[in-house]
């Protein structure tokens, strides 16, 4: 797991386009894995910003989103398929057939979720996931308690969640209390995996899922085991690291190292 720690949100943001470019550049038929909240959104902003000053192309990659609320439709303003068009989609040269968000309204869910993990395979795999991370170290809407084996399926979302969400909806009442999400085995499947994660209130979930014990009550301790998994923090969201000093250590020695 390589830790990278950033001053702040913004340097969070464009480090981590830097390593979503990057895959897009080297194979411009790139599978993305994406995420929504309110972390991805500087991301998306940076990456908006690329395409249209720098020409960045999108027009052979294929997207697959992580979650969606079960029960909401696709033009619902909270629903996470809304997300994505108001805060990337609609912004970039993304053909909308190479978009795939999990559909909140399908009727044979178990179904669907399998055909989801089908199409994911069919695209060839996941090329670099985006995840946020919850209070409670969930990744996707995996709660604790998630199998690390676990697939795209309909699951039942925490009170936390429900009340942590509660700010994008009016009430807490109308915040669904299901959805439709990857397993963690899906986002281990896939290539490269990056973390993001800013402020204090996930300073918490990042120290236990960095350097706790791998288990499936902090779903993130999973990336531990990921081969190719990134995590980029700001200075809020790292204090809780004990182990802090030692990764700016090991960034800058490795970027000295590069640049010799
Ligand atoms: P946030 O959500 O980016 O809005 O903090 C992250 C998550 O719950 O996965």
């Amino acid at each position: 797991m390589r830790v990278i720690i950033e001053s702040d949100y913004d340097a969070m943001s464009r480090r981590a386009a830097e390593i979503v470019v990057e895959v897009v550049r080297e194979k411009p038929e790139c599978v993305l894995g994406l995420a929504t909240g309110s972390t991805p959104i500087g991301l998306y902003k940076e990456l908006i910003r690329m395409y249209r000053e720098e020409g960045l192309d999108f027009s052979k990659v294929r997207t697959f989103n992580l979650d969606e609320y079960y029960g909401l439709p696709p033009a619902h303003p909270q629903s996470y398929h809304y997300f994505m068009r108001q805060y990337l989609f609609d912004h970039i040269n993304i053909p909308p057939h190479n978009i795939n968000v999990p559909r909140g309204l399908v009727k044979d869910v178990q179904a669907y979720c399998a055909r989801y993990e089908q199409m994911i395979k069919e695209a060839g795999g996941i090329d670099i996931q985006v995840l946020g991370i919850g209070r409670d170290g969930h990744i996707g809407f995996n709660e604790p308690g998630s199998s690390l084996a676990s697939r795209t399926r309909l699951v039942a979302l925490d009170e936390q969640t429900v009340k942590d969400n509660a700010r994008f909806f009016g009430r807490e009442g109308d915040v669904p209390r299901f959805a439709i999400t990857m397993g963690v085995g899906t986002i281990m499947e896939a290539r490269k995996c990056l973390l993001l994660a800013s402020g204090s209130k996930k300073a918490k979930a990042i120290a236990q899922a960095v350097e706790g014990s791998i288990t499936s009550q902090i779903a993130a301790s999973a990336l531990q085991m990921h081969p190719d998994a990134i995590v980029i923090v700001d200075e809020e969201a790292a204090s809780e690291m004990k182990r802090r000093d030692f990764y700016l250590y090991t960034e800058k020695m490795m970027a000295e190292r590069l640049s010799r």
